[in-house]
């Protein structure tokens, strides 16, 4: 069977509320985010028949609830796809949604379906991380992991401890310089164009979610620096320095090359290759060095060949060790997170993956220079998820 080219036509998100009574989303639910996120797909590419679309597929860190049943089946239909449209739900923690697009672009590949649909949801307050999990006693009881390993906060410290070059002084830098980019890509209208404003009824009544509301454009240096660390005592992570807790919902349009353009679509770019790998738990934000290593092994690539980087600010310490570790300039490295990070927007875990792709889609559309692109998260447990990208916008 013949390898064929994949391509990404499209992405939007739904905006990033915060977690909690306050947030925008607190009284809507999880699958009417993906309903309201794979709907706008459709009603920005009209070429796109929803006959056409054969495979839905959604990640989602817990699968239960208004997250459970499911959700790539059951968004299907709630989105008025047809019955004939199949889907699943994945779960690779904050590599949910990367995962349900490599999954997409590998049926594709392998001419299993043409056309489909595949992103990531997280909705934080209804599913606070963790909460419902029933860890095997034995991962501490036969010191398979050291407590730590289970909360994330606490492996960003660990990081901090392995790679003591690495000051809070330079997280809080990293931080503020997402904040600051943000802000600028905000002002710039860069970032509404990605996001599908939803009406959603909260305890002060109806309001259109358009805006993430996360970012603090405000940040400064002296605000993060005092900052309390929750995650131990006289330590160097901070809610300044960290993502947040949030919920969102991200999706992609994905189909093979061919009937892009047989449809007269334009493709924005195309998959080159995907990789994970694991490391240990307790310094799970370290994953995205091993896959990326791994990523460039098999494409033979490396991070020269990369012109734009979309890694995904989980912790600030992790994006300066990625950093670090590729030879990247710090902490503000021109090709890295262009238009700000997940510090300023937000991380409902699984939708993070795909809001990275499509930031990358949209800057390679203005920056037809860059040939590729890499987009990279670390996964709780352990892990690394990291994709390369082509920009073909246009071509
Ligand atoms: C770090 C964390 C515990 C903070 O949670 P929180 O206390 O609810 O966060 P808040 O937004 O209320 O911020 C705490 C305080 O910091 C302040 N703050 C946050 N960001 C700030 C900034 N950029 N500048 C100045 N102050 C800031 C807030 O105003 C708040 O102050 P207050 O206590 O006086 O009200 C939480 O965001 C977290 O767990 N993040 C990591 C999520 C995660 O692990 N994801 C998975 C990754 S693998």
């Amino acid at each position: 069977m013949n390898m064929r080219d994949v391509v990404v036509v499209d992405g939007v998100r739904t905006a990033f509320g915060r977690a909690g009574e306050k947030g925008y989303f607190w009284l809507t639910r999880a699958d009417d985010m993906v309903v309201k996120v794979i709907r706008e797909l459709l009603r920005r590419n009209p070429e796109v028949a929803p006959t056409m679309v054969e495979e839905n597929i959604w990640g989602a860190t817990t699968q239960e609830g208004d997250q459970g049943l499911t959700l790539g089946r059951t968004t299907a239909l709630l989105a008025g796809l047809p019955d004939s449209c199949s889907g699943f739900s994945i779960d690779r923690m904050c590599a949910g949604g990367l995962t349900a697009v490599t999954a997409a672009a590998s049926e594709i590949a392998l001419g299993a379906c043409d056309v489909a649909i595949a992103g990531g949801v997280e909705h934080m307050s209804h599913h606070p991380m963790g909460a419902t999990a029933d860890p095997n006693p034995r991962f501490l009881a036969e010191r398979l992991v050291s407590a730590d390993a289970l909360s994330m906060g606490k492996t960003a410290e660990n990081l901090h401890d392995l790679f003591p070059e690495i000051s809070k002084e330079m997280a809080d830098a990293y931080a503020l310089q997402s904040q600051q980019k943000a802000a600028l890509a905000y002002r710039e209208d860069k970032i509404q164009q990605m996001i599908v404003p939803m009406t959603v009824y909260t305890r002060e009544g109806w309001v259109v979610a358009d805006r993430d509301q996360q970012p603090r454009p405000e940040t400064t240096m002296e605000g993060l620096r005092d900052l309390k660390t929750p995650f131990r005592a006289q330590g160097r992570v901070t809610a300044g320095n960290s993502s947040g807790l949030n919920d969102g919902a991200c999706g992609l349009l994905l189909m093979s090359e061919e009937r892009a353009l047989k449809l007269g679509m334009v493709p924005k770019m195309r998959l080159v290759g995907y990789a994970y790998a694991g490391v240990r738990p307790e310094i799970m934000g370290y994953g995205p060095v091993p896959s990326t290593k791994k990523l460039f092994t098999r494409t033979g690539l490396s991070m020269e060949d990369m012109g734009l980087i979309e890694l995904n600010e989980a912790f600030a310490v992790q994006c300066l060790v990625f950093m670090k570790e590729f030879g990247l300039t710090l902490p503000d490295d021109e090709r890295l997170n262009r238009l700000g990070g997940a510090i300023a927007f937000g991380h409902p875990l699984a939708a993070s993956g795909p809001r990275l792709v499509m930031h990358l889609m949209h800057l390679f559309g203005a920056h037809p220079e860059v040939r590729y692109g890499l987009s990279a998260l670390c996964v709780g447990l352990g892990q690394g998820a990291s994709a390369i990208w082509e920009n073909v916008g246009g071509r």
